[in-house]
């Protein structure tokens, strides 16, 4: 390796088109970080945000996006998946805090291991820490099809749902999360949507919705909440953030609960690297399964970006970086 990577670097923000392949000095490592040769690049919805500078963490011009990478560590020949801090994932190398690297099983492919790295963990923090899912309870999936809804529907059942309902924008999203395991999908249009999330109970109030669009969509969910319901708030892919009554949650003993996996890093043994390896032995066993629905080479992240805001793309979205 020369002195400079090829990375992904905008110096302004807006659309796709700020994202451009540059040259870049190599990444040095400080106390307690380590160097990673990036084998590929797990894209997020969070980077769109970040893109534009509207994600929950502000965001520093230049800036090389991205959170996630699965790679080679430096300092220890080992294959491992990182997380960033603050971005700097699209990117031949990348520099992580050394707590922030997990080993991949032999037995485990890249794909596998990053899909399962920021939208996995995503997935089983919203049932187990912030809905809380008791066994038994019906459960809805918003965005079924995508990175995080994919893999949450396959683990609502594991992780105990009782009846797991997706919505998605298209049929064919539709027909994606009845196979990968939904009871039932409907129409994810906030038109008429608590009716459909009802009916698709059996008449019923739902007792989990992991929202991540917000917007008219998320106020029709919180109304489809049986009482003590929970709709857990993971994204706001709509940009239209929503104001709550408290009087609305008290008189239908409703819960909202918001969700940020960075705040996990916290407490990283039990709330990073235990349920990643948990996710990583449901893996291997064929519990799970990441999907890659896109891949493309790390120069034309941009191609990525369009596609995953045209809400054309189903499952995990992956740049290659092509090194051995
Ligand atoms: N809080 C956290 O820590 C955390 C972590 C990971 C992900 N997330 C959030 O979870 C959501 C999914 O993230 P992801 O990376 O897995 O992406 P993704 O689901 O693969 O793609 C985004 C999906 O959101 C849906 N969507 C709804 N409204 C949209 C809009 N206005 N523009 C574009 N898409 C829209 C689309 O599905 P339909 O067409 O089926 O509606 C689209 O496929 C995002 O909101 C993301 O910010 C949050």
């Amino acid at each position: 390796m020369g002195e400079t990577i090829r990375a992904i670097r905008q110096v302004e923000f807006g659309g796709p088109e700020v994202l451009h392949a540059v040259d870049l000095p190599r990444p040095v490592p400080g106390p307690g970080e380590v160097r990673i040769a990036v084998r590929a690049v797990g894209v997020n919805f969070a980077d769109t945000h970040a893109r534009e500078n509207r994600y929950v963490r502000a965001a520093d011009l230049p800036l090389v996006p991205g959170q996630e990478v699965v790679g080679i560590r430096e300092d220890t020949g080992e294959r491992v998946v990182a997380l960033t801090r603050g971005g700097g994932a699209y990117a031949e190398e990348v520099v992580v805090p050394v707590e922030r690297c997990v080993a991949v099983p032999d037995g485990l492919d890249d794909d596998q291991a990053l899909g399962l790295l920021v939208q996995g963990l995503t997935a089983w923090h919203l049932f187990r820490t912030a809905a809380r899912l008791e066994g038994g309870e019906a459960v809805v999936v918003h965005s079924a099809a995508g990175g995080t809804g994919s893999l949450a529907v396959q683990l609502a059942r594991p992780l105990g749902a009782g009846r797991v309902i997706a919505t998605a924008s298209t049929a064919a999203k539709r027909d994606e999360a009845l196979r990968l395991g939904a009871d039932v999908a409907v129409e994810g249009d906030p038109d008429g949507l608590t009716e459909r999330l009802v009916a698709a109970n059996g008449g019923r109030g739902v007792d989990v919705v992991v929202d991540m669009a917000g917007g008219p969509g998320f106020d029709a969910s919180l109304r489809a909440l049986a009482p003590f319901g929970r709709i857990v708030v993971c994204g706001i892919a709509t940009k239209e953030p929503n104001e709550v009554r408290t009087g609305h949650l008290l008189r239908h003993s409703r819960s909202v609960v918001g969700f940020w996996l960075f705040h996990c890093l916290d407490d990283p043994a039990r709330r990073f690297v235990a349920p990643l390896d948990d996710l990583f032995a449901r893996a291997l066993r064929g519990e799970v399964r990441v999907h890659v629905g896109g891949r493309w080479p790390l120069e034309r992240a941009v191609d990525a970006h369009r596609a995953l805001v045209a809400r054309t793309t189903t499952g995990k979205l992956v740049l290659d970086v092509g090194r051995p």
